[in-house]
């Protein structure tokens, strides 16, 4: 993890401060492979490829063959078939990128399949957060609010900040965030109200609605009132605690306009390191 980070941080200047592209990657082609849609974390990987002079390859599940019938696994060897180094897969159920590794031989890299990971944005939440309180996260309390029974961002985020000795707590509806998750090693709450006084983010997670998370929710105003982020909730948080989202945010559901562009948040951040830390990736698994 801290590998990945300190060639991040040494990317970072050229993601924030657009100028000569590097050519770490020059020669090389990675193919995002899409079967679910993305805004950020596709076009990041496009972004951190591009920025290392690498080709892109885009296909998507849509527009592909896979809606001829294709499965999975013949898209991927077809697109490796090609000269490609790296696949980037999304896809809605939990496994498919490990399976595809399994039938090729070129890198693949998760970008979020199913409720299961989304490695790396667990990576860009941690390298934020190391970014801003300093390298030692040890002790330090994540709240992570919402939907969480449906998030891939929060298993990767929970695995990566227990290693390094941050405190997490889940919050949600006892049907998004049901006792059975303190097997994780996590704190669960039902009462937002009462864990915002003693944390130092606040990491709000999208209502899953394709994710069937509507139907754990007898109405979206009971949702809003206990587990919304207000402007009202931010003033129970400690003056230091900042928000985060991995987008796309439902505004006015989980969190509302104020809060998200407020001087709290520190979510566009958050997409910005991604593309360094995508960068990062991509170098040290294709050149090492
Ligand atoms: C998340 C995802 O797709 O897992 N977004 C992202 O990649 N930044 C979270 C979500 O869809 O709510």
């Amino acid at each position: 993890m801290q590998q990945v980070f300190a060639q991040a941080e040494r990317y970072l200047p050229l993601v924030m401060q657009p100028g000569r592209k590097f050519d770490d990657l020059a020669g090389h082609c990675v193919a995002n492979i899409f079967f679910e849609d993305s805004t950020r974390t596709r076009n990041s990987f496009t972004r951190a490829a591009q920025l290392l002079s690498a080709d892109v390859i885009q296909v998507s599940g849509e527009g592909s063959s896979t809606s001829k019938g294709e499965t999975e696994i013949d898209t991927a060897r077809n697109i490796e078939a090609m000269g490609v180094d790296a696949l980037v897969v999304r896809h809605s159920s939990a496994g498919v990128p490990v399976n595809i590794a399994d039938h090729v031989k070129c890198a693949v890299i998760n970008a979020g399949d199913g409720r299961h990971e989304h490695p790396t944005q667990g990576l860009l939440d941690i390298f934020t957060l190391q970014r801003h309180f300093g390298p030692d996260l040890a002790g330090r309390r994540i709240a992570i609010v919402g939907d969480i029974i449906n998030s891939r961002v929060v298993r990767s985020n929970i695995f990566g900040l227990r290693t390094l000795g941050a405190k997490v707590i889940v919050v949600g509806p006892p049907a998004l965030a049901p006792m059975s998750l303190s097997t994780l090693g996590v704190e669960v709450s039902h009462d937002l109200d009462a864990v915002l006084p003693s944390v130092d983010v606040v990491m709000m997670l999208r209502v899953q609605f394709e994710r069937l998370a509507g139907q754990s929710i007898a109405s979206i105003q009971e949702y809003r009132d206990a587990y919304a982020l207000t402007e009202r909730r931010t003033r129970l948080m400690p003056e230091h605690a900042v928000v985060m989202h991995p987008g796309p945010i439902n505004r006015g559901l989980e969190l509302d306009s104020e809060v998200a562009d407020g001087p709290r948040s520190i979510i566009l951040r958050q997409v910005t390191h991604g593309v360094a830390i995508r960068m990062a990736i991509l170098r040290l698994i294709l050149v090492g």
